[in-house]
């Protein structure tokens, strides 16, 4: 029989899930109805359908008109005047983005309408049903039925309304407004390296619940204790507190069955017997069932422990190189954004064959796919958000974008075992409100999730003085278990023998993680080792950097930009670039360049 301690016991212990609002978090593992497929679109730069000709939000009105587009109104006899008609409007399909689907949106940046009819029959009368979205790029107002259900800012991060009382048996339409356009105050801002895709970029689901049902969880080793698995479970609806809440381990002899709290929430502490520990090399998952009341929720979770011990990083306790890479989320197989298993089982594949046990998603929460495949396949994860650049620091605003953003990738990931590292921050630019911004965002992940490293690509600088020495200057480096940093030398700083010149003096005493560094080559381009752009040049950059980076102490992994070419409008040279950044290891068509081999084979003898 195994012992679960009371749940008051747990509460002085970061990490552990906090009563959030009523957001249904639990989706992938649970059945629900695919809204994926075709919709009807209507482009809409002039924002005609939200707004009357006085810029007045037609949702303001106390009976937004029909010229309204979420109200999808229709003629009412040969006579009304309707300027625009979803059903007879061009298809796009989700997920995925609108700009590698029409050529037309290519490089649009503004609002796109999607509509999607269906019927729904509800197992239940007394069941809740909620719309999820993996992702919309950049802002969604969502509407059903001609009401509006809610707003959600934030490209890369999933989401869900309640619509139990607005949906009906038959002909329900759910519209969105989906608008990309960049803002200085957004997260991320105005500017950045890779193609602004906008849409419903990732799956749309129904998802019925009970009244009563879990709402979230985190099940991991206990950081506080070793040979134990901490599970906590929050319940939502009416009625959580007092439910009987159980949590099945097969694969480890485990049933154990608690009574919720006030608060809806249970937390177990669970016997690890004989546990194997999930690693790349052995991604060992267990089975897990979640029982609630009515409520039944069913994942795989894996097992393992990572942590600092001066210079090292310990996986399971032992020290661990990490072997790695840059990926963007673009698809090698459909091209824009990635959406599906497919997708992610190519790209970790291909990380795999270069060597790799870890893999930096950049530069903003991917979709489920990835982290659920990284589990499967055994690839270590560092979780970024799109703090990226001139964020704006001072924005009270742009600040809970940021922390909302940081908080839907935790909860939505934090039982991914792959998941080791949590990044702040992308190249910020040194201030005092930017330091005041990213610790913020720092104690906020550890509130969220004692369990995990916490790093960022902070800013190096050259020591004033004899020789070309460089260090770590950013304050944030206090913050951080992991010291992490991009460099370019011999790519935008001189040429790769450049790197022979350069020595690092790094005085903290942690880990370093090198998060990028790279050449831009197109692949089939040859010429001598000087010629820029040439594959020839990359592979040397490689060489030298690889022999400059070796010479630091504290190295204990690397991820160089980027595993394969990606577009961006801001790499135009013609016949070279041609709106591809051509830093990857492989082409947008899957050709490997020489630098691939070099890597690998450096990675061969870690
Ligand atoms: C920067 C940045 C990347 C960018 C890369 C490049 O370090 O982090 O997002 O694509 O350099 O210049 O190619």
């Amino acid at each position: 029989m195994t012992r679960c301690y009371t749940m008051l016991l747990l509460f002085m212990i970061p990490g552990i899930l906090l009563p959030q609002d009523q957001d249904l978090l639990a989706v992938y593992p649970r059945p629900s109805q695919s809204l994926n497929g075709e919709w009807r679109v209507i482009v809409d730069p002039y924002e005609n359908g939200f707004y009357s000709y006085r810029y007045e939000p037609f949702e303001n009105a106390e009976n937004p008109p029909r010229g309204a587009y979420f109200t999808n109104s229709k003629p009412r006899n040969k006579s009304d005047l309707i300027e625009y008609d979803f059903d007879s409007s061009e298809i796009l399909n989700v997920p995925g983005d609108w700009n590698s689907q029409d050529e037309k949106l290519f490089y649009y940046e503004g609002t796109v309408w999607y509509k999607k009819s269906f019927d729904y029959q509800k197992k239940g009368p007394q069941n809740r049903v909620f719309v999820y979205f993996g992702a919309v790029n950049y802002q969604a107002d969502v509407y059903l039925n001609g009401q509006k259900v809610g707003r959600h800012t934030g490209g890369f991060t999933p989401f869900n309304f309640e619509i139990t009382d607005l949906l009906r048996e038959k002909d329900n339409f759910l519209i969105l407004k989906v608008d990309n356009k960049r803002l200085r105050e957004g997260v991320p801002t105005l500017n950045t390296d890779w193609w602004n895709y906008g849409g419903i970029t990732r799956d749309v689901k129904l998802v019925e619940t009970p009244p009563v049902f879990i709402r979230n969880y985190f099940v991991r080793l206990a950081p506080e204790s070793r040979n134990k698995i901490r599970a906590e479970v929050a319940l939502g609806g009416e009625g959580g507190a007092g439910e009987a809440v159980t949590v099945k381990i097969p694969g480890l002899k485990i049933e154990e069955t608690m009574t919720a709290g006030e608060n809806g929430m249970a937390a177990f502490y669970l016997p690890a017997k004989d546990l194997k520990k999930w690693t790349p090399e052995s991604p060992r998952l267990y089975d897990i069932t979640l029982i609630a009341g009515q409520d039944t929720v069913r994942d795989r979770v894996g097992f393992r422990t990572i942590a600092t011990r001066g210079q090292d990083i310990l996986l399971n306790g032992k020290p661990v190189f990490l072997r790695g890479i840059c990926i963007h989320e673009e698809s090698p197989l459909h091209g824009g954004r990635a959406t599906n298993e497919a997708d992610a089982r190519k790209l970790l594949g291909w990380a795999k064959d270069l060597g790799c046990n870890y893999v930096r998603l950049a530069h903003y929460p991917h979709n489920e796919y990835m982290l659920r495949m990284a589990d499967e396949m055994g690839v270590m994860v560092w979780g970024e958000i799109p703090v990226y650049w001139t964020i704006d620091w001072e924005n009270e605003k742009t600040y809970q974008n940021a922390e909302s953003q940081l908080t839907a990738m935790i909860e939505r990931d934090r039982n991914r075992a792959a998941v080791v590292i949590w990044s702040m921050a992308n190249e910020t630019p040194n201030s005092d409100a930017r330091l005041r911004f990213m610790r913020r965002l720092a104690q906020r992940a550890r509130t969220l999730d004692g369990t995990r490293l916490i790093s960022a690509a902070l800013e190096q600088s050259r020591v004033a003085g004899p020789g070309d020495v460089r260090t770590i200057s950013d304050p944030f480096a206090e913050d951080v278990d992991v010291l992490s940093f991009n460099q370019y030398i011999g790519w935008y700083e001189g040429l790769p023998e450049k790197c022979r010149q350069v020595t690092w003096q790094i005085s903290q005493d942690k880990p370093v993680l090198i998060s990028e560094f790279g050449a831009g080559a197109k692949q089939g381009f040859h010429g001598d080792a000087l010629t820029r752009w040439s594959e020839e040049y990359q592979a040397d950059l490689y060489r030298q950097t690889l022999e400059m980076l070796s010479q630091i102490p504290q190295l204990r992994g690397l991820s160089p930009w980027i595993l394969v070419d990606f577009r961006s409008p801001r790499r135009s040279l013609p016949g070279i670039q041609d709106g591809w950044n051509r830093k990857g290891l492989i082409s947008e068509d899957g050709q490997r360049k020489q630098a691939f081999g070099v890597l690998q084979a450096f990675y061969q003898k870690k």
